[in-house]
C-alpha cells in the first residue's frame, strides 16, 4: 500500500515527482512527503493528509532540484502523522527512503540498532533502512560512490525480511536515484535524457511509454542516461523496454465529477473490449493469452477461484456458474483466507486468481501457495506487467483500462465478463453445444448496459429517497444473493451506511429483527425462477416497515410491497449480475455523494491491497 515516485532529468524534479504522485494517490492519502537534491544537500518536506496538503506546506516554493522522491501513504505501522510521513532518514540526514511495503522483522533491527547509539525518528518499520544503510556506509568507511552506495542498500536488504518497493537518494550522490523491489510494484519510465520512478505505469505515461518493469529481487541504479538493473547479488540484469500501448487520457477524469462515474460509463466499453478478440463471430470462444491443451483442461478436477473484496464477489458468481455448466466442483474463496485453510491442491486443480491491481498481497500469496502445491493458475487480472499478471501460469487480461476510483466499477464487469468466456470455453472444450446462446447475450451486453446508464435520472431520484436510511439489506437469491454481495460493499465502502448482503431465505433465520422504519431492503427479483419466492420475501421486510426497493427484469409485474422499484433490462439468468451491477453502482455513487462523502477515495481505503 502507498505510492512511490522518482525523477532525475532537466525537469524541475519536485514538481514533476508530485505531479506524478497525484496518479497514486489512489494507493494511500494519509500523508505524503517529498525528498530532493539540491545545492545544499537533501531537503525534504512532508504533511499529513493528502497530496494537497504536501503542496500547500511548499507554498509553490518548490526548491531548484533535478533529482526527487516522493510518497503518498497508507498506513501500517505508525500512525498517520508528519513525523511518520516518507521520506524518512537515517540520523545524520543524508540518506531519503520512501517504501511501499512492510519490514517484518523491524522491531528486531531497530532494537539492535537503538543499543548501537542510533536515535529513531518515527514509529515506521521503514526507519531502519535508512539507518542500516547508513550504518554499512560507515562501516565500509570508503569515499561514497555510486557503487558503495548500492553495496551498503544491498546489505541492508538482506538484512531485512518482509516486502519493498523502494526509492533512495543520497547527499552525496546528485542525479542519482536507487530502487529496489520485492514484492510489491516498481516500474522505471525511460525518457531521453530523464528517467521516472513510479509504483505503477498511470503515474509516468504522460512523460513516456517505454517502460522497465522491476522484478522481485531486483535492484536499479537510475540516473539521467542511464537505468542499470542489477538483481541483489550484483549480477547486471538485461531487461527488455515493455512498450505501454493505452494512452494519458484513459488515466484522467474525462469531464466526470469522479472517476468512479467515469469509471462507471465505462462498463459497456470494458465489457466489449474483454469479448474483442474472445468472443468469434462463429459464436465460438478462443482464449488466446491461456496456453492450456484441452486435455490440459480436462484434467482439471477441481477449480477454485480466489481473490479480494470486489474481485472475490465476482469470483462468487463464477463459482455458480461454473458448477452449473462444468458439473465440476468449484470453490469461491476469499484470498486472506485461503492460504491458511489448507486448500485442497493438486495437479488436478485449476486455481483461478482474480485481481484488477494484479498487486494484491493475498491474491499473490493465494498464487504461491496454488503454485507450491502443483496446481495450475490462471490469472483474471487487469494491469499489464502487474505481478499476478507475470508470475501465474496463463493470464486472461481483463481489458477494463486504468480504474483509478478506489471503489471497485468496472473492473468487476470485466471480471464477470472474464468468467464467463474461462467457464463457456472450458463448456466447450468438454464438447458442450450451449455456447450459442451465451454468444448471442453477450454480444448484446453492451447496450443492455447503455440502457441502464441511461437510467441514472431514474436511479438519482432513488438515491434522494433513500440517502437517510440508517442501514440497507441486500436481499436476492442465487446470481441475486451474489450481485447483493457486491451491491453491499459498494454502497458501504463509499457512503459510510452499514450494508449487509443476505440471501433472502435467511432473513427470518434471525436479520428480520432488524427491519424497522428506516431501514431500507434492496431485493434482486431478476433471477426467472426464485423471482416469486423473493418478492415474499420482499413481503416480509413490507410487513416489519422497512423501505422496499425491489430490482426487476423490464417486463415483470410491479410487486405491490414494492416502495420503490427499478427496472433493468433481461438477459440469461448467470448474466444478470453483470446487468444489475450497473444500476447498483450508480446507486451507491449518488448515496454517497449526496452525503458529502469523498467518493474517489473513501476514508481508510486505499485502491492497491499491497499488504497482508
Ligand atoms: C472494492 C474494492 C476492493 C478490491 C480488493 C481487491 O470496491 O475495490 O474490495 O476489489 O481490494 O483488489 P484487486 O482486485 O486489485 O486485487
Amino acid at each position: 500500500m502507498c505510492g512511490i515516485t522518482g525523477y532525475v532529468g532537466n525537469r524541475n524534479a519536485v514538481e514533476t515527482v508530485i505531479n506524478n504522485l497525484k496518479r497514486l494517490e489512489y494507493r494511500g492519502y494519509d500523508s505524503s512527503g517529498v525528498a530532493c537534491l539540491t545545492e545544499k544537500g537533501l531537503e525534504v518536506a512532508r504533511a499529513v493528509g493528502k497530496i494537497a496538503n504536501l503542496e500547500r506546506v511548499l507554498d509553490g516554493h518548490t526548491p531548484e532540484s533535478h533529482t526527487a522522491i516522493s510518497h503518498t501513504r497508507w498506513a501500517t505501522h505508525g500512525k498517520p502523522s508528519e513525523r511518520n510521513a516518507h521520506p524518512h532518514r537515517d540520523s545524520a540526514g543524508k540518506i531519503a527512503v520512501v517504501h511501499n511495503g512492510i519490514i517484518e522483522n523491524y522491531a528486531e533491527l531497530r532494537e539492535e540498532l537503538i543499543s548501537e547509539g542510533v536515535v529513531f525518528a518515527s514509529e515506521t518499520d521503514t526507519e531502519v533502512l535508512p539507518q542500516l544503510i547508513a550504518r554499512e556506509l560507515t562501516r565500509l568507511s570508503t569515499q561514497i560512490s555510486a557503487e558503495s552506495f548500492a553495496h551498503a542498500i544491498r546489505v541492508a536488504l538482506s538484512l531485512v525480511r518482509g516486502s519493498y518497493a523502494l526509492a533512495i537518494l543520497c547527499a552525496d550522490l546528485p542525479d542519482t536515484v536507487f530502487v529496489a523491489r520485492k514484492d510489491s510494484p516498481l516500474v522505471v519510465g525511460v525518457g531521453e535524457g530523464e528517467n521516472f520512478i513510479a509504483s505503477d505505469i498511470s503515474a509516468v505515461i504522460r512523460y513516456t511509454r517505454n517502460v522497465l518493469l522491476l522484478e522481485d529481487g531486483e535492484f536499479g541504479i537510475i540516473t539521467p542516461d542511464k537505468v542499470t538493473l542489477l538483481k541483489l547479488d550484483g549480477q547486471i540484469v538485461a531487461r527488455e523496454i515493455f512498450r505501454v500501448t493505452w494512452d494519458d487520457a484513459a488515466a484522467e477524469k474525462g469531464g466526470y465529477a469522479h472517476f468512479m462515474l467515469k469509471e462507471i460509463y465505462e462498463n459497456p466499453r470494458t465489457v466489449r473490449e474483454t469479448l474483442r478478440t474472445r468472443l468469434l463471430e462463429d459464436g465460438t470462444i478462443s482464449l488466446p493469452g491461456v496456453p492450456f491443451t484441452p486435455a490440459k483442461w480436462t484434467s482439471f478436477k477441481r477449480i477454485a477461484i480466489v481473490g479480494c473484496g470486489t474481485a472475490y464477489h465476482a469470483g462468487v458468481v463464477g463459482k455458480r456458474f461454473f458448477e452449473r455448466i462444468l458439473r465440476r466442483p468449484v470453490t469461491a474463496e476469499v484470498a486472506s483466507e485461503f492460504r491458511y485453510g489448507d486448500p485442497i491442491l493438486d495437479a488436478e486443480t485449476l486455481v483461478i486468481l482474480i485481481s484488477q491491481s494484479g498487486e494484491t498481497a493475498d491474491t499473490l500469496a493465494a498464487m504461491r501457495e496454488a503454485k507450491s502445491k502443483g496446481a495450475t493458475t490462471l490469472a483474471v487480472v487487469n494491469v499489464v506487467g502487474s505481478t499476478l499478471s507475470r508470475d501465474a501460469d496463463a493470464v486472461l487480461l481483463t481489458q477494463a483500462g486504468p480504474e483509478i476510483g478506489v471503489a471497485s466499477t468496472k473492473a468487476y464487469l470485466a471480471q464477470l465478463t472474464a468468467l464467463s468466456l474461462i467457464g463457456l470455453y472450458f463448456a466447450q472444450v468438454q464438447g458442450a453445444t450451449l455456447t450459442a446462446d451465451y454468444a448471442v447475450a453477450l454480444r448484446e451486453l453492451p447496450s443492455l448496459l447503455e440502457r441502464c446508464l441511461q437510467k441514472e435520472p431514474e436511479i438519482i431520484a432513488l438515491a434522494e429517497a433513500l440517502a437517510s436510511s440508517s442501514c440497507f439489506f441486500y436481499l436476492g437469491r442465487g446470481y441475486d444473493f451474489d450481485t447483493s454481495l457486491e451491491a453491499a460493499l459498494k454502497l458501504k465502502e463509499i457512503s459510510y451506511i452499514h450494508a449487509e448482503a443476505y440471501p433472502a431465505g435467511e432473513m427470518k433465520h434471525g436479520p428480520l429483527a432488524l427491519v424497522e422504519p428506516g431501514v431500507s431492503v434492496i431485493g434482486f427479483c431478476t433471477q426467472i425462477e426464485t423471482e416469486e419466492k423473493m418478492i415474499s420475501n420482499l413481503k416480509e421486510v413490507k410487513a416489519r416497515e422497512g423501505t422496499v426497493v425491489a430490482v426487476l427484469r423490464e417486463g415483470a409485474k410491479n410487486p405491490d410491497c414494492a416502495d420503490y422499484t427499478l427496472f433493468v433490462p433481461g438477459t440469461l439468468d448467470p448474466l444478470m449480475p453483470i446487468v444489475s451491477m450497473v444500476s447498483m453502482q450508480i446507486l451507491a455513487y449518488h448515496v454517497a455523494r449526496l452525503r458529502g462523502c469523498e467518493i474517489d477515495q473513501p476514508r481508510n481505503l486505499a485502491k492497491s491491497v499491497t499488504v497482508e
